[in-house]
């Protein structure tokens, strides 16, 4: 098996096939049928868990490889880290790096409560490190976990995908009341034209780039620039986008799979300096 890989901000382009079979698969799913996906999204993850219990994700051990982000936000060496993490499953994520980085507080959050159990069921969770709680990120305000403005840094990690497009907002304003000021949601998630995406049967279309699986569960293939349309408009500021495709060549099948994700940095701004130098002259108790 070896593996491909390359950054970049052009989407992939299709093959003729490709192009054929997403253009033959146009019929979206009725009305009624989508309310009610909505409506039972919270339920749809949890048997999903239910069924798949701790085995389905692989552990991902890529973050802090990718994510240089998490060993640099440090603004001296030592400094300890709080970090969150939004839908954080069963932990796939969270516990490579609290093993890698002896240094970091986090909190995990997920809308499944099965899930958030299986967090703290498993053996490396350890109440001096980490606190995870059940919170629907598009719903409940994470300010009853975590305090304003206290984390250095969020991971939002095939997390937005999994939410209706109309709610994502929600989300990217809830996580921004917790950020620190001058500080970074990093992002990992499906990008347009994935292999997941082309594999979808007629007929599990919900909208533009969105699809449900068979199990109830939706997933929704990002664009660059709709990403960027959605931090921006959430008030947060651009740092990196962009596509990152893998070609996984299983030569003894001769099977090629293009893997297409987006990964991307996005800043809550820091604070003007100017404004709050004026707060704190006019009596230090007003949060600007
Ligand atoms: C594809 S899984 C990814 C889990 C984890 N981040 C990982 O990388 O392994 C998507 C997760 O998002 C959670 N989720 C979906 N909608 C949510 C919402 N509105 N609020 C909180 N969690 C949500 C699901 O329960 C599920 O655990």
């Amino acid at each position: 098996m070896a593996c491909l890989q390359r950054k970049g901000l052009q989407a992939r382009i299709l093959t003729s096939e490709e192009k054929e079979k997403l253009q033959s698969d146009q019929a979206l799913v009725s009305d009624f049928k989508q309310q009610k996906l909505e409506n039972e999204a919270q339920k749809n993850w949890d048997l999903f868990y239910k069924r798949n219990s701790t085995n389905f994700f692989k552990d991902r051990h890529w973050t802090t490889r990718e994510f240089e982000e998490l060993k640099s936000c440090r603004e001296f060496e030592g400094q300890k880290l709080t970090l969150l993490e939004a839908g954080c499953g069963v932990g796939n994520c969270l516990f490579p790096l609290l093993e890698e980085d002896l240094n970091i507080f986090a909190y995990a959050c997920d809308f499944s409560p099965r899930a958030v159990e299986y967090v703290k069921q498993n053996p490396l969770y350890n109440t001096a490190r980490c606190k995870a709680f059940q919170c629907d990120l598009t719903k409940d305000d994470l300010l009853d976990h975590v305090s304003r403005e206290s984390v250095d840094v969020v991971m939002l990690i095939f997390v937005l995908s999994a939410i209706h497009p109309d709610k994502m907002h929600l989300v990217l304003e809830n996580i921004y009341k917790v950020l620190k000021p001058g500080k970074n949601v990093l992002f990992r998630d499906y990008g347009l034209y994935d292999h997941t995406m082309l594999r979808f049967k007629a007929s599990s279309k919900l909208g533009e780039n969105f699809y449900v699986r068979q199990d109830g569960t939706r997933s929704y293939f990002f664009t660059e620039e709709f990403l960027t349309r959605l931090f921006v408009g959430s008030g947060y500021e651009e740092v990196v986008n962009e596509y990152v495709f893998r070609e996984t060549v299983n030569k003894k099948e001769g099977l090629c799979v293009p893997r297409v994700f987006l990964q991307g940095k996005f800043r809550r701004p820091p604070r003007d300096l100017s404004t709050a130098a004026l707060y704190h002259q006019a009596g230090d108790c007003i949060s600007p």
